[in-house]
This record gives structure tokens, sequence and C-alpha cells, in this order.
């Protein structure tokens, strides 16, 4: 199996974190995304207690919102010590709705408008990660107008590349997020903060990518960083509090992929950050990490149900499901991978190579292709691994196919966090 979250019961039931998928999937119906509280809190943990022990305890870990953003998670991160980001109006209004602690948010993007500043601003969160010399002019007038000074991060493209996929490799030069360190923009970008009147400069943040395996690109970027925080000390004397590097470390989607030892990595980071601000004279910023999928991937499971097998004469063999692209769009975007399992004949032997296939009207909305399954017959469970991150937040009403819903497991008793989007879910916004 994938992980120790999955295992085979003796009616030959797949289980996750403990418990009976198929018996599941009859109480819940399908499709059905399921979390597993006791994972998440695992994998907070590993954040936190690892960048206590390697920054110190002023650091810390916020969690990336855009993975998966529900009210239910936040009284969880606030529980495990978690910042959060937010990337626009919404995912900051789902926090706030939450009871979310604002001085604990960062507000992300590229694009914020006039009316998301103010919302922020009149929110009174901590941080914002200010994007563009444009965005700076913005934030501190209309926090200046608010009567307020709002505490900034400067976004800052360090030019690394972590070698990931194209699509979310975004710490290098050519990209639409943040300014780039090698022009010398951020240098002036950075003068321009200390100029502005409405906003306090307290630091900088980079994210170089996602899905990333290795500590070494971190390493990578955080020195780009630090000689930035060096030359901006010696040119303004400005000294650098909050260094954020953003998320990005990898998941096991199938067994192909190797495990991230976070602990370790962090140490690593933290020891060779530490070194680095000796030699150069800086005083240790507080480290802030920003993970996403890494806390909520492999804590997610999605079941469906079969309705239909084509065995396409000198073709493939189809397993047509109740879900799709409009709940998972990631392999009909990335070609992303997963780990498919049968969940109610976890025993019987895979015999049959598959392309699970989803119920979008366009022949690109595969869930998986090359999956060894049962020959699987209608009504039968199919179970996708590690759909915790970017599913939910990524899903859609393509055929206005409502939306999953999501179900929390937890050992104080299992709780829908997210209801399924019925028929009228779908026309209410229709005039
Ligand atoms: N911080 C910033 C500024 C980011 O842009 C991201 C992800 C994260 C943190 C979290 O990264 P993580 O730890 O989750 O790798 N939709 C794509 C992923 C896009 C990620 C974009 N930024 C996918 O489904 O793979």
């Amino acid at each position: 199996m994938l992980n120790d979250t999955l295992g085979i019961n003796a009616a030959g039931h797949l289980t996750f974190d403990g418990q009976d998928t198929a018996e599941l999937a009859k109480e819940y119906g399908t499709p059905l995304y399921l979390m597993s509280e006791d994972r998440l809190r695992y994998n907070c943990r590993l954040y936190r207690q690892s960048m206590t022990e390697g920054f110190g305890p002023d650091s810390m870990p916020l969690f990336a919102g855009k993975s998966f953003c529900l009210t239910a998670m936040y009284p969880i991160l606030a529980e495990e010590g978690f910042g959060a980001d937010v990337v626009s109006g919404g995912e900051l209004y789902t926090a706030l709705c939450a009871g979310f602690p604002a001085d604990r948010l960062y507000f992300h993007g590229n694009g914020k408008t006039d009316r998301e500043i103010r919302f922020g601003v009149g929110a009174g969160i901590g941080y914002f990660v200010v994007d563009s010399p444009e965005e700076l002019e913005a934030v501190s007038d209309l926090a200046r107008s608010m009567g307020k000074k709002q505490k900034i991060l400067l976004r800052l493209t360090p030019g690394i590349d972590p070698h990931t996929f194209a699509q979310v490799n975004t710490g290098r030069l050519d990209c639409q997020f943040g300014v780039p360190l090698e022009t010398g923009e951020a240098m002036a970008f950075a003068e321009q903060a200390l100029r502005c009147p409405g906003v306090e400069l307290v630091g900088f943040h980079c994210h170089i990518g996602s899905q990333i395996f290795s500590w070494t690109p971190f390493r990578d970027a955080a020195d780009r960083m630090l000689r930035f925080m060096r030359d901006l000390k010696a040119k303004t004397g400005f000294v650098t509090r909050i260094l954020n590097l953003g998320g990005g470390f990898g998941v096991r989607y199938t067994e192909y992929d190797p495990e991230v030892d976070i602990p370790a990595s962090i140490a690593a980071l933290a020891e060779h950050i530490k070194a680095r601000c000796g030699e150069w004279d800086l005083a240790m910023p507080q480290l802030r990490m920003e993970p996403g999928r890494s806390i909520v991937a492999d804590a997610g499971l999605s079941l469906y149900t079969v309705q239909a097998l084509k065995r396409i004469e000198g073709g493939k063999n189809y397993a047509v499901v109740d879900g799709g692209m409009s709940d998972n769009p990631r392999y009909a975007l990335y070609q992303a991978s997963y780990t498919v399992y049968s969940a109610n004949r976890a025993n019987d032997p895979a015999d049959m190579v598959c392309t699970v296939a989803g119920r979008c009207c366009e022949s690109g909305a595969l869930l998986q292709e090359g999956v060894s399954l049962p020959a699987p017959k209608r009504g039968d469970l199919i179970a996708m691994c590690c759909t915790g991150a970017y599913q939910y937040s990524m899903a859609s009403n393509y055929n206005r196919v409502g939306r999953p819903p999501v179900l929390l497991l937890s050992g104080a008793g299992n709780r829908l966090i997210a209801k399924r989007e019925e028929y009228p879910d779908l026309v209410k916004l229709d005039l």
C-alpha cells in the first residue's frame, strides 16, 4: 500500500485511517472526498516541531490555503500553531469566518484589487505580501486613507529552477509573480517600500515551486534572499525581520515518488541559514514556510463508483466513474499521477489495466491511465489516494456536476465539513 493510512480489512475492503471505505461510500454516497484529521494534524506537527527546533520559537509555518480552503480547516490550523496564507478575498473571508486570528494571516496574490486590499487592511490581517510596485502604492495609499500602517513583506523571485513541472514553477525570473532579484528591480522595490508612508516593511517572501523533493533548491533560494538582505542592509541599514521561503515540499502520489524527510530537510536548511547569517553578519530573521500540499495531500482520499466498463477492441479498458475533472482536474491539467485501488474488492487480483475515465464530456477528462484493478463492473468502488491537495479547491461545476462532500474522519466522530452540492445549489446564482 502507498502509505500507512491505508489497509485492507477482513471484508476485503480498503481502509483509510482505520475506517472501511466501502461502508463510508454506502453511508455518504459517491463521489466522496475523505480527509483524515489525524494525518492532517500529524503533518502540521512535523512542520511546527521541526521549524521550532531548527529556526527557533519565533518561526511559524503558514498553511497555503489554496491547497484546501474550507472553514473547518482553520480551527485545526490555529490549534496546531499555524498561520495561513490567503490569495484572495474569498480565502481571507473563509479564514475570518472560521475565527482564525487575523494577525497570523499573510495576504498573497499578484492581482489584488482595491476592494481586497481594503478588506484585508480593515480586517487587521498580519501582513500583505506585496507583489508589485503598483500594489505597493495601492496598499500604502489605502492603508493611509484608513488611518492605518500596514505591515508588509515583498515578494521577490530568486531565479531558482527547482525542476518541477512548468505549471507550478514560480521562482523563475520570467513569471507573473513577484519582482526579480537578478535584474536589480528588487532593490528598487525595497527602497520604494521604505519610502511609502502607509506601510511598514518587515521582510521578504519567495516561492520557488511545488512538488519539490529535495531541500537544496530551498537552500539556494535562501542564499539569494540572504545575499539580498545583506546588500539591502549595507545600502539602507534596513534589518530584515521576517524571511518567508514559501511552500513546495513534494508528496508521494505513487510508489515511484520519493519520500521527503521533512524534519531532516528543515534541520539542514536551518543549519545552513544560521551559518550564512553568521558569515554575512545578519541577524537571524524569523522564518516562515508555506506548506500546502504536504499538509493535506496524503490526508485525503477520493471514492468513486464505477458506472461502466468500456473494453475497446485494440484499445484501452475504460472504467467510467461517477466523478471526473469536475472534482479532480489534475490529470486533465498536468497528467498528474495517482495511486488507485479497488475499495470494495481490495484483495482480488488486479488483473486488468484500465483508464479511469471521468463523466465530463470531453475526451481528455480522464482521472488516471494505466491503473491495475480487478476487472471493474458497475457498482464497484474505486479509491484514488493522496487527493487532499488541490482537488476540492480546484473543483468546478463543469457539466453542472455538483461538487462532492468532504467527510472529516476523526477519532472524535466523523463529520461532514462540506455538503454535497445539490441541484438547487447549482442554480442559486442564476438570474
Ligand atoms: N506559497 C505560495 C506563494 C504558493 O504559490 C504556493 C503554491 C504554496 C505556498 C504552496 O505550495 P505547496 O506546498 O502546496 O506545493 N494547482 C497545482 C499546484 C499549484 C501550486 C501553486 N502555489 C497542483 O495541483 O499541483
